[in-house]
């Protein structure tokens, strides 16, 4: 029995994790039980299920999967779980991630993937999906994601502030 987990992080490569630990840093930030994987479609099929297999025993709720390329990883774990999978499209090739992107979006139906934006916005956003779908069954996340967002509410006043004293010394 290993420990138990709300979110599971998968990535294709370590080369992901520059990206990809900007889900991790905001899980982190809202206490939230969580480990980080890497593990390909491709170059390990077998061993991403073993590991989706074993995040669905020890309690995981949501899973995470960031790639680059032919980013089919997102995908494979949706086909193989229930679980509600967010995808993050990475940028690893000279296609800037347009690649990656297509990939995790186009899926057939009948096999959603939720798919954010490319690079560290999509990561950050994938963890913050991530805590509004555990917020419907825990009240207390709901009540930290308000208040990230009246955080983020003020920044924006502050920066319109500082913005308004540049023009008037300018
Ligand atoms: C994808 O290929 C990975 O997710 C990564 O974004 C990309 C390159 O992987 P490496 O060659 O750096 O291992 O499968």
């Amino acid at each position: 029995m290993q420990t138990r987990i709300d979110v599971l992080i998968l990535m294709g490569s370590d080369s992901d994790w520059e990206v990809m630990r900007e889900a991790a840093s905001v899980l982190e930030s809202f206490a939230v039980p969580h480990a980080a994987r890497v593990t390909s479609a491709h170059r390990t099929p077998e061993r991403t299920l073993e590991i989706v297999r074993a995040a669905e025993q020890n309690g995981c709720k949501v899973i995470i999967a960031g790639a680059g390329a032919a980013a089919h990883l997102a995908g494979v774990v949706a086909g193989h779980s229930l679980l509600p999978v967010i995808g993050i499209p990475l940028d690893a090739t000279s296609m800037q991630g347009l690649d990656a992107l297509l990939a995790t979006v186009q899926m057939p139906a009948g096999i959603p993937v939720a798919s954010m934006a490319i690079g560290k916005a999509g990561a950050t956003n994938a963890a913050l999906f991530a805590l509004q779908i555990l917020a419907t069954a825990k009240p207390e996340i709901g009540e930290q994601l308000a208040d990230y967002r009246r955080r983020m509410a003020a920044g924006v006043e502050s920066k319109d502030q500082r913005l308004q004293e540049r023009r008037r010394q300018a």
